[in-house]
């Protein structure tokens, strides 16, 4: 009972920012994203009657505390599902995300477990259920079931039943890239689970953030359909500053911006006024993300390689969604 699956993590253009319901992951608002070719997690998932406990590698090393704590909780759901309470697995992760890099690892991370822990225990899960399933694990993997530009549709009911991704575009339909701006300094992290609950619980801007979301998404959308870089680029720029602004407003306030984090914000406006269209996202980290088109690649790379602060510049493409490694089968 054994399976391997690969995962390519996501960036957010419209975020996932608050929680309605803590335990079973539901958002407050919908969010969108484009999966990236350049970072991934390779998992394999063993099920062995003979074992009485659950372990997880990742890169090789053994896992214990909290990050195995989520492994084994999210196996326990799989468990569940497939009712075999007494089945227990070995799970061993490669995550090709440079952590430097900013990107959240647990996106391609649970999705990669999700489809190898579901598969290996036999259940055939469609393309939803399966992202259902993942956005209990962490809630930005739900997306990254998908290739290209997926959609978070949080839904209405209370116990989650309707809040999966579904996908917007195939990895195919555009070819938008990302590069990821690296930056020296690192600042003390605020996680995105603890950094989006003080926002929920204390920020009087969170309720602009959540009433602001359908008419970003609706544009962005347009925008995707119609292959328009700059309406998606700058809705995608302005969502990510709402969602940032948020924690200013909280108690107490933080932010995950620091100096090199606004000379790359400024500079990708310069580079718009200097007539290249470029966009920037930035997630719960100082890392900023820039979207560009193909034909700028040599521009935005130079520009960014040698601004002070910044130690890499990696590049992305739109990526696929979950595969699955058939040997083990
Ligand atoms: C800023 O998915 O890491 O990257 O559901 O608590 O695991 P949990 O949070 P997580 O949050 C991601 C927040 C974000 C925006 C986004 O990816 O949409």
């Amino acid at each position: 009972m054994k399976a391997t699956a690969k995962a390519h993590t996501n960036i957010a253009l419209i975020k996932y920012w608050g929680k309605r319901n803590d335990s079973l992951i539901l958002p407050t608002n919908n969010s969108l994203s484009l999966t990236l070719d350049g970072f991934y997690t390779e998992t394999t998932v063993d099920f062995q009657d003979s074992l009485t406990e659950d372990s997880f590698f990742l890169n090789k090393e053994k896992i214990n505390g909290i990050a195995y704590e989520r492994v084994t909780l999210f196996l326990d759901l799989i468990r569940k599902i497939a009712d075999k309470p007494n089945l227990f697995a070995t799970v061993h992760s490669t995550n090709h995300v440079p952590t430097a890099a900013g990107f959240a690892s647990s996106a391609s991370g649970f999705a990669a477990l999700a489809a190898a822990g579901s598969k290996a225990i036999g259940l055939q899960l469609a393309d939803h259920e399966l992202s259902r399933l993942t956005r209990q694990g962490s809630g930005s993997a739900c997306r990254s079931i998908y290739g290209g530009f997926a959609e978070w549709q949080q839904g209405t009911l209370e116990d989650g039943s309707d809040s999966y991704a579904v996908p917007i575009a195939e990895q195919n339909f555009w070819d938008v890239r990302v590069a990821a701006i690296v930056l020296s300094a690192k600042e003390k992290k605020v996680s995105s689970r603890e950094g989006m609950k003080r926002t929920v619980d204390t920020s009087p801007f969170f309720k602009g953030w959540v009433d602001s979301i359908p008419a970003d998404l609706r544009e962005i959308k347009q925008g995707i359909e119609a292959r328009d870089f700059e309406k998606v680029g700058a809705v995608a720029e302005a969502n990510c500053l709402k969602m940032h602004a948020t924690t200013l407003g909280a108690a107490p306030p933080f932010t995950y911006w620091n100096d090199i984090t606004v000379s790359v914000m400024q500079t990708v406006q310069k580079l718009r006024e200097e007539g290249i269209p470029a966009y920037f996202t930035i997630d719960a980290g100082p890392n900023v993300k820039v979207l560009y088109l193909p034909e700028n690649e040599d521009k935005i790379v130079n520009t960014f390689r040698h601004l002070p602060g910044v130690t890499d510049v990696i590049v992305s493409k739109p990526g696929r969604g979950v595969t699955y490694t058939t040997e083990d089968e």
